[in-house]
């Protein structure tokens, strides 16, 4: 047996004559696929290869997890694709030396078991899993810009059918235990308990595989293929265009043309991973992803630790913050003035809770969480207390000097106010360093971020804790300035008005959304304004035309009059029908501006470029970072600075010139476009 001392994995053999493999990968907390874990694989393979044992048995020495995929700092390492290609290559070679091992191979696997992970695994004979919850499948490449690239295109096919596997190649989703069984993938599942003896079993037993069954196998016919895989193509072009996202056409093609070639298809599939990952999508969607670790990252600065939450104001905002909260498995109090307020927040509560949780007794434990306390007594015992109550001054700064006293001394308070600075506030407080901002965004289980927001009494500690507390409630932590707008509504106002502006000059409103949808972004500002609710739209776009001089446009004024406020009430720039809007055909023969996108695009870039200039956040990386997470940015830009930077500083000024001298002085660049010209971060 392998007695070579290495860095990342322990072997042992045992009194069977089976050899059992641990990755532990040296100075961290999570296994990933490095180029050293996989060269010191290769070199272990060859030594079991020389002297085969009676089976090998490849688990995981962390508690953390199975393989988190491969180390995806080592993909931004790569100048070209010829380097690439052959990192690749050096990795097929040594999961095809597993594949060819003579004796069986099993993965035991306890967590998460993802890209990389599932590749080597799938390059083992057997898979056998615990049945805990934390146990989860997935090739999440695709999110990364490029697919899977260590065999497990082909692997992943030939092992569960091209329905289940394409589907979990294209969408990257992750997969439980049990999913993972019915379609084959893994071959066993066993509480944790018994995962040892069942993958000794699974190795001295050498349990017959079922084969695919027959009609899967039809569909990887070559004659289907072709026909299967247009309708995959069609999926994905619902969410992704090729021109954006190259990838999961990448891989559909690769399964059409070389599925009946395993070698070639291998081959093949190592070409394309390295021709994608030094592509621009895929550089940037890797960014994006490095960005987000380093958002989750800011939360190490405090030690700080929850159990207890107390919400006071149970609308829109503060029940479904209160719900996200027992969902991720706090103590909840939550306070409103009506009870009425607080049963309708239950009853939302309840259908999250169903939505997320599943499983019966979960949902029961999460609702025996959830607690109406009409009175307030939540506040002495919270360990974070979020005020989410009207937008009015008088009436925070009343309950903050109240809630200070009665609060313990080490509680986090904050606010979810969306335009009142935070020093108008806590000028009332006796200790106005404790407040901090926790702006959540609607709604509030499906935005990713929040923005931590310090004003300029807030003491840092404050600000570290509050991060903490949101990541822990799987939030990713922006801080940000308590300026009007902070990041998120300051960056989207300004190009959300250019919108309404265009509709005033007669655009018809699915051609601006079209434009935007065009450029990347998830949804058209004007379905994103209707979405939202007018009337919040409404009242963030009053505030912020004060300090940023924009005017409101009438088209806005008036629809919130009349009481259409869009999504929720059926009726808005467009009419809803099951919460879908309804778009009317444009009139043929109408041709937009030849300038609609610049405009809209544009008008945000330049927010953004005045909010790095006034340091809104503290840099501009993590500025991309919360325009993407906070507004659905084009991901495969790499967020907006990135993208200025990429698409030339000089031009975009000389677009903004010409458009403000056709449309008025809202396009005038902002100082900052010269400072980027010459710094880096
Ligand atoms: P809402 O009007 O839906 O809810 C406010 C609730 O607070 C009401 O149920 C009211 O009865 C209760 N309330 C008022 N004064 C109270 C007091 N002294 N004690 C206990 N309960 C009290 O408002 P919404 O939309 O949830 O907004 C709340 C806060 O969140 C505001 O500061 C708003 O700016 C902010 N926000 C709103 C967003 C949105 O999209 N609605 C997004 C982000 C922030």
């Amino acid at each position: 047996m392998p007695e070579a001392n290495y860095q990342n994995w322990k072997s042992e053999r045992d009194e069977n004559n089976l050899v059992w493999l641990y990755l532990d990968k040296a100075d961290s907390g999570t296994n990933v696929l490095s180029a050293s874990v996989v060269e010191e694989l290769g070199a272990i393979i060859s030594e079991i290869a020389a002297e085969p044992p009676q089976a090998v048995i490849i688990s995981s020495a962390k508690k953390s997890g199975f393989i988190a995929g491969a180390d995806v700092n080592e993909f931004t390492h790569f100048t070209d694709s010829g380097a690439a290609l052959l990192a690749i290559k050096n990795a097929h070679a040594i999961f095809n030396a597993l594949e060819a091992l003579p004796c069986p191979t099993v993965a035991a696997i306890d967590g998460f078991c993802l890209g990389g992970g599932l590749e080597l695994a799938l390059a083992c004979r057997y898979r056998v899993a615990t049945d805990s919850p934390r146990t989860r499948f997935g090739l999440p490449e695709v999110r990364l810009g490029i697919h899977p690239g260590f065999g497990g295109s082909l692997r992943m096919i030939r092992t569960v059918g091209p329905l289940a596997g394409m589907d979990a190649i294209l969408t990257g989703r992750n997969l439980s235990a049990k999913t993972a069984k019915r379609i084959g993938l893994v071959n066993f599942v066993v509480p944790l308990r018994h995962l040892r003896t069942a993958a000794r079993d699974v190795a001295l037993n050498q349990a017959a595989v079922k084969p695919l069954a027959w009609w899967l196998r039809l569909a990887n016919h070559r004659l289907v293929r072709p026909l299967l895989a247009n309708v995959f193509r069609r999926k994905v072009a619902a969410k992704a265009p090729r021109s954006h996202y190259p990838a999961p056409y990448a891989v559909i093609d690769l399964w059409v043309r070389y599925y009946d070639q395993p070698q070639r298809m291998l081959e093949e599939e190592a070409a394309s991973v390295a021709r994608l990952v030094v592509g621009k999508t895929a550089q940037n969607l890797i960014r994006i992803f490095l960005l987000q670790e380093q958002l989750k990252s800011l939360a190490k600065a405090s030690s700080f630790k929850a159990r207890h939450v107390h919400v006071i104001g149970g609308g829109v905002m503060g029940g479904d913050i209160a719900a996200w909260c027992a969902v991720q498995g706090f103590s909840v109090t939550i306070q409103d003035r009506q009870p009425e307020t607080l049963g309708r927040a239950y009853k939302r509560a309840n259908t999250l809770f169903k939505k997320r949780l599943k499983d019966r007794l979960l949902i029961q434990d999460a609702r025996d969480r959830f607690v109406p306390d009409l009175a307030g007594h939540g506040v002495k015992r919270a360990d974070v207390i979020i005020e989410a109550i009207f937008e009015d001054v008088d009436a925070k700064r009343t309950l903050f000097k109240e809630v200070e006293t009665s609060a313990k001394a080490d509680a986090i308070l904050a606010t979810n106010t969306s335009s009142i600075p935070l020093e108008d506030i806590s000028v009332v407080m006796k200790e106005p360093q404790r407040l901090v901002g926790l702006h959540f965004f609607n709604p509030v289980a499906k935005m990713p971020l929040v923005e931590v927001v310090h004003g300029t009494k807030t003491a840092p500690e404050h600000v570290q804790a509050a991060a903490a507390f949101a990541k822990s409630i799987s939030r990713l932590p922006l801080p940000v300035t308590s300026t009007p707008g902070f990041l998120v509504n300051r960056i989207l106002m300004p190009y959300l008005i250019e919108a309404v502006l265009l509709l005033e000059e007669g655009v018809p409103a699915p051609l601006i959304d079209k434009a935007a949808v065009d450029f990347g972004m998830p949804m058209g500002p004007i379905e994103l304004a209707d979405t939202v609710g007018l009337d919040i739209c409404l009242h963030v776009a009053r505030i912020l035309s004060e300090s940023m001089n924009i005017a409101v446009p009438q088209r806005l004024n008036d629809l919130v009059e009349r009481k259409q406020l869009g999504k929720k009430t059926g009726f808005g720039f467009y009419k809803f029908k099951n919460g879908t809007p309804v778009k009317p055909t444009v009139e043929k023969g109408y041709t937009a501006p030849g300038d609609l996108q610049d405009r809209l695009i544009l008008r945000l870039l330049n927010e953004a470029v005045s909010c790095w200039r006034e340091n809104v956040v503290e840099n501009r990386n993590l500025l991309d970072a919360g325009v993407v997470f906070g507004t659905g940015f084009a991901p495969f830009r790499g967020g907006p600075i990135n993208y200025i930077v990429h698409r030339g500083v000089e031009q975009l000024q000389k677009t903004l010139q010409a458009l403000s001298k056709q449309h008025g002085e809202r396009f005038l660049a902002d100082e900052g476009w010269e400072n980027l010209k010459t710094e880096r971060d």
